[in-house]
């Protein structure tokens, strides 16, 4: 049976003819400029989408470009239905108007929501449209199958902290769990649960619990793995090097095993992607099944942990969980042109979708459009130029995903190399980077174009 597929690349070419050059990239050195003052997600300067979910403060122009983050709300989310999903280029900030934002293909089936990823894709990612400051998550999840194909349910907040399962195609009985601080990488952070029956054909319930102390990663109510932030003291920086900040939920399906992709990410996700599998043959997609997903906010009475107001925001480029203010500030943009310092400015038009940028020289909506042939950054690629390098972007339609092509893939990070001698270290420094990539991996769906 083949699940039909919308004419999805159709519409990215609409969004990308409205969109201008190549963004410029930011990074904790580079800031964005005041004309495209929002750092996304993926390390690219723009305003609208660019200023919404992702947009990381200590990269944007000043704190307050980014748009302050709206407040963590305890609840269940069916995912029968995409009723409350909308894509980026229609999301202005309302999470009231949408649980779900993302790009790439999502798909009701049978009472669950597919996150697919057809030949040659990049495949899909949503992330929640509130943020979690500490609190329990879970997810009901089939993951995808096959070499090459991962599989992600994670939390990430604007300054990257993340908190990770991934689960690579090539084996069917392991989540992987991880964390980050601040997006820095620690080589030493990934730890296995395994023996877990058939991941592919069974649904599982994946959780996370975060206090301002520990993470506990549950499957199936077992506890599978405890990390205390009492044990991640960084001396260097007289920090914890603990997950802190306001995260969203993402979930994704992405192609490691991409043949462009770096050796050792390849390697990693189990060998390259075959688009001509059984699968593919028999669906016209790789795919993982989402069910139930269930966030329940932390309810501290005082900071950190708080979810009394509007919105978060923070007042420090230190990102620590003291400089995260819980406010009253309004969350929405008025259209594509808007940023957190102009909320209102309007582009002329009444719609809230991206045909609203089509006179704008700066970018608006981070990823897809922005570089037709941009691809997933992927994690541990042979561009892993910092993401500060600032190179050209803009490639070709036809070129392999990089790092610096789309503003929606991740910035490359430059930790991949500093292996050292012993050979662990080469696999750590991979599974690093793949583990960071899981906020990242994600998606130029544009990429459907890449083949
Ligand atoms: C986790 O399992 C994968 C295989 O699924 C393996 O490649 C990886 O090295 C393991 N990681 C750790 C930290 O044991
Ligand atoms: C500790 O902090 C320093 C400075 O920020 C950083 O370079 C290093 O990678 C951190 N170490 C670990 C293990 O996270
Ligand atoms: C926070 O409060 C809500 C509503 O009372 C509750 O459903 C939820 O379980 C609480 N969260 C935590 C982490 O205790
Ligand atoms: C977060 O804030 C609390 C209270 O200020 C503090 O005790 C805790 O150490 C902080 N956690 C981290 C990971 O920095
Ligand atoms: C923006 O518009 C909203 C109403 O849509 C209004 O409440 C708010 O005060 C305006 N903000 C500014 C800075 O003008």
């Amino acid at each position: 049976m083949v699940r039909s597929l919308l004419p999805l690349g159709a519409a990215l070419l609409g969004a990308a003819t409205v969109l201008a050059d190549s963004p410029q990239k930011c990074s904790l050195t580079q800031k964005c400029p005041k004309e495209a003052p929002c750092c996304s997600q993926y390390g690219e300067c723009g305003v609208g989408a660019y200023c919404l979910g992702g947009c990381d403060p200590r990269m944007s122009f000043s704190l307050d470009s980014c748009v302050p983050e709206p407040v963590c709300q305890s609840k269940t989310y069916k995912m029968d239905s995409l009723d409350r999903y909308k894509d980026i280029s229609k999301y202005l900030g309302d999470p009231n108007e949408a649980d779900w934002v993302g790009q790439g293909q999502p798909l009701v089936y049978n009472g669950n929501v597919l996150l697919t990823m057809p030949p040659n894709s990049v495949g899909t990612v949503l992330a929640s449209t509130t943020y979690m400051w500490y609190g329990n998550v879970k997810a009901k999840l089939k993951t995808s199958k096959d070499r090459g194909v991962v599989t992600a349910f994670i939390l990430l907040s604007d300054v990257k902290d993340e908190i990770d399962y991934e689960f690579v195609g090539a084996d069917l009985s392991t989540a992987q769990t991880n964390y980050y601080f601040q997006g820095i990488p620690n080589y030493d952070n990934s730890v296995n649960i395994t023996d877990l029956s058939d991941t592919y054909n069974n649904f599982h319930e994946y959780e996370i619990r975060w206090t301002p102390d520990d993470i506990t990663w549950l499957v199936d109510g077992k506890v599978g793995r405890i990390k205390k932030r009492a044990d991640t003291w960084n001396a260097t920086s007289n920090q914890w090097a603990f997950p802190q900040t306001p995260a969203r939920v993402q979930i994704s399906i992405w192609p490691g095993g991409l043949a462009s992709n770096a050796q050792g990410t390849i390697d990693w996700a189990g060998g390259v992607i075959d688009w001509n599998s059984d699968e593919i043959k028999k669906y016209g997609y790789y795919f993982a099944t989402f069910g139930e997903i269930t966030v329940e906010c932390y309810n501290a009475s005082s900071p950190p942990g708080t979810n009394k107001g509007v919105s978060y925001y923070y007042n420090d480029v230190s990102a620590t969980n003291n400089t995260v203010v819980d406010s009253d500030k309004p969350t929405v943009l008025k259209s594509f042109l808007a940023t957190g310092t102009d909320m209102n400015k309007t582009d002329g038009t009444t719609t809230g979708s991206a045909t609203g940028t089509a006179s704008s020289s700066v970018n608006a909506i981070p990823g897809g459009g922005s570089t037709p042939g941009g691809g997933a950054q992927v994690p541990g690629s042979s561009n892993s130029g910092s993401s500060s390098s600032g190179s050209s972007g803009g490639s070709s339609s036809n070129s392999a995903p990089d790092c610096a092509t789309t503003g929606f893939s991740q910035s490359c990070d430059s930790g991949s190399g500093s292996g050292g001698s012993n050979p662990n270290n080469a696999a750590r420094a991979i599974d690093r980077t793949l583990g960071a990539s899981a906020f990242a991996v994600v998606i130029g769906f544009a990429a459907l174009l890449l083949l």
